[in-house]
């Protein structure tokens, strides 16, 4: 028996932040945003739609797809850099509002490559037949962490959650290998400033640490899973820059029909991009029973991770 996704659930806030809209915010434009970065729009949650909110619906969603109930969870991960308090961890609110009692329940933080650590934790924990079902969310509000008169960064983000129930899955499906790194010596490139809580980026450095690592960490995981790089069905990266996915995109040498793009729609949600673009992949009949599904995820710390899954149950 295999790791693998056996349900996977999203949620996007309703109310989209058009590039025109934040054109009347600050000095930039439309034509900058879609060629420098591909998004074209974003979601922003409202005052009182938080981390925890978004991380709850996309798991409610998540067990549903997976036909589970919320009983048959034995551990919880969320991976978030936005929670709504330092403690108690969304994991806790994620539980109680699942009506769950005394099961664990655990943020986990590296930034935008969070999702895939929370992989492969959970992917651990299953393996080792600790536990058999396990949600993992990434979930964010990173809107409120964004000076919105900063024009460096306010275009570059937005919020969201996904969630996917980790569990045995048959025959060679399934995780196949993983890789997880990090590079604190960059943790400077990228992070939240104590001062303000404001996000503050050298945009430049991370683009560069994003276009060598990316490409390299997923032809790491296709030699481990014993795959060549014409085995890859669908790569979902990370979502956080066109530029930075077309060039990881090249360097396999994938038709770009072959890659997950929705930071057009959602912008960059940090750990909850991988798995609201693996929603959206499956909702638009991209993946297949049987694909090589190559997942790939970095960001601030610095951080990152990648898996290569035979999709399906
Ligand atoms: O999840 C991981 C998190 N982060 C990332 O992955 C981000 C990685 N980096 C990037 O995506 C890109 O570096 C950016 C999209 C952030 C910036 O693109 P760039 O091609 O590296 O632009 P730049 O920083 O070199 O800036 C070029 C110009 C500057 O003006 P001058 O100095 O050349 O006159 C900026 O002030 O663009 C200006 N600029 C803007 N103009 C209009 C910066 N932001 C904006 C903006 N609108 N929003």
């Amino acid at each position: 028996m295999g790791v693998g996704i056996i349900g996977v659930g999203a949620y996007v806030p309703e109310n989209i932040v058009t590039n025109k809209d934040l054109e009347d915010m600050v000095d930039t434009n439309d034509e900058w945003i879609r060629t420098r970065t591909g998004i074209e729009e974003r979601r922003i949650a409202s005052e009182d739609m938080d981390t925890s909110h978004m991380a709850i619906i996309a798991a409610k969603n998540a067990l549903a797809d997976a036909k589970l109930e919320a009983e048959d969870i034995e551990l919880i991960l969320v991976a978030t850099a936005t929670p709504d308090n330092v403690f108690p961890t969304v994991a806790c609110m994620v539980q109680e509002a699942l009506s769950l009692t005394n099961i664990p329940a655990m943020d986990i933080s590296a930034a935008c490559a969070g999702f895939v650590y929370g992989l492969v934790t959970a992917y651990q924990y299953i393996e080792t037949n600790t536990y058999k079902n396990i949600l993992v969310i990434g979930s964010e509000k990173f809107s409120k962490i964004i000076d919105w008169s900063d024009k460096n960064t306010c275009v570059l983000f937005g919020d969201g959650a996904g969630a996917v129930v980790i569990s045995n899955v048959t025959g060679d499906k399934g995780i196949l290998s993983f890789e997880l790194g990090a590079d604190g010596s960059g943790g400077k490139h990228l992070l939240v400033d104590n001062e303000t809580d404001f996000i503050t980026m050298n945009g430049k450095e991370v683009f560069k640490f994003a276009v060598r690592q990316l490409p390299q960490s997923c032809i790491n995981v296709i030699e481990k899973a014993g795959l060549t790089k014409e085995d890859i069905n669908f790569l979902i990266p990370h979502q956080a820059n066109i530029r930075i996915i077309d060039a990881a995109r090249e360097r396999l040498g994938l038709k770009q029909d072959k890659v997950s793009t929705t930071v057009r729609k959602h912008g960059n949600t940090s750990a909850a991009s991988i798995p609201l673009a693996l929603y959206e992949e499956l909702e638009n009949g991209k993946i297949f029973d049987g694909d090589i599904i190559v997942i790939v995820g970095f960001g601030g710390g610095l951080t990152w991770g990648s898996l290569v899954i035979k999709w399906g149950k």
